[in-house]
């Protein structure tokens, strides 16, 4: 017998379950807590790939404002796990357990009176394939949680799998993740938009094998048009490490870096507005525990940040100097007037809005 949270499960033999996912349901039921403060109202959930029922067990005893929950495995073990699990939990009737494919089960739920309030989405791979069915199931301002573990897809590492499945060029860059995240980011938005659905990344972490987005859904086709706008290109010089992007879907400039004339690489189409919302992650750490405190507390300090951070080491080693503290490079960069702090991407990382050549100055100086 484990116990994760308020929770405790038996895992059946042949049934998911990692124990590494651990923050993930732990940012999830802080985020369901915060997301029921926004609708200030009981939510309907529906966890189509729950494995062994313990994220959605744990929305229920760590969260009181959930009025129903829908757990579902297209699994037969997975399906007995979550009865099995539920029972030892002895949760109260408030669920609904299913043995079906998530796309159906989804679609059953996508006529008015039947949607969800939020739908967490958390499969092997890649979520596309559920984005449709599942923005076609909430309701108009409720909440969309997604997670991706294709990383090597999402960060250029495996491009013609980042090209397949997320419509983009992705090139491995010394902020690979965030471009990941961007990159998930804009791909989901773009499905949606194309059933009038609007969605707004609200908070989103990356952390050791998978990267996760909260959206929130809007119902709007003007919503839609302002959130497409944030879509755009990221070009980046392997040379001298300048960055520059340009939001919409054409791009024109910064072919050639403008620091040292080398050709950049162009990245998009990504997302490149907010990934954290500073409302959502100031009632966050309203919710936190001793697991997520950490990386709440960093989500909080980046919100207001500008796109991709700087890799120190990746300077340092351009300009073949030895290492200067992260804390230092801050307080440097503060003090020139700059914004600037830590990221949760990297322990190596800076976010600021100072650019290349002015880290370069501070590092050589
Ligand atoms: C990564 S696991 C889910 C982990 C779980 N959410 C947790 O936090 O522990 C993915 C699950 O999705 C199930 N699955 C995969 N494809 C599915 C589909 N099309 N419909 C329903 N379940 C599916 C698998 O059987 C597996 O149990
Ligand atoms: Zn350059």
């Amino acid at each position: 017998m484990l116990e994760e949270g308020k929770a405790k499960i038996e895992v059946f033999n042949g049934v998911f379950y990692n124990p590494y996912a651990r923050l993930s349901r732990d940012i999830g039921v802080s985020f369901l807590n915060a997301a029921s403060e926004f609708l200030s109202r009981k939510l309907n959930i529906c966890e189509p790939l729950s494995a062994t029922g313990i994220r959605g067990i744990r929305y229920v005893l760590e969260c009181d404002r959930v009025q129903k929950i829908i757990l579902n495995d297209k699994s037969e073990v997975a399906y007995e796990n979550i009865l099995y699990n539920i029972k030892i939990n002895n949760l109260t009737k408030i669920y609904e357990v299913h043995n079906k494919d998530a796309i159906i089960l989804l679609y059953e739920h996508s006529h008015k009176g039947e949607r969800f309030d939020l739908i967490d989405i958390d499969p092997f791979g890649s979520p596309m394939k559920f984005i449709m069915p599942a923005i076609s199931s909430i309701v108009h301002k409720g909440f969309l949680a997604v997670t991706a573990t294709d990383t090597a897809a999402l960060c250029g590492v495996a491009k013609r799998a980042g090209l397949r499945k997320y419509l983009a060029n992705l090139e491995k860059t010394e902020f690979l993740h965030e471009v990941g995240i961007r990159a998930l980011a804009s791909a989901i938005i773009r499905i949606a938009a194309i059933n009038e659905i609007a969605l707004e990344p609200i908070y989103s972490h990356s952390t050791r094998h998978y990267m996760r987005i909260y959206f929130r859904v809007y119902v709007s086709t003007s919503k839609c048009d302002s959130i497409l706008e944030n879509i755009g290109f990221l070009f980046y010089c392997e040379n001298c490490l300048w960055r520059g992007y340009t939001k919409g879907i054409i791009y024109k400039d910064y072919l050639i870096c403008p620091i040292c004339n080398n050709k950049n690489l162009i990245i998009g189409p990504i997302w490149l507005d907010k990934i954290v919302n500073k409302e959502v992650a100031t009632l966050m750490k309203k919710f936190s525990n001793d697991y997520s405190k950490n990386l709440i507390q960093k989500l909080f300090d980046e919100a207001e940040m500008p796109p991709f951070f700087y890799e120190m080491d990746k300077i340092t080693s351009k300009l073949k100097i030895s290492e200067l503290s992260l804390n230092f490079v801050i307080e440097k960069l503060r003090n020139m007037g700059y914004v600037a702090c830590r990221t949760h991407f990297s322990n190596k990382g800076i976010k600021t809005n100072a650019d290349i050549i002015t880290i370069k100055n501070i590092l050589t100086k």
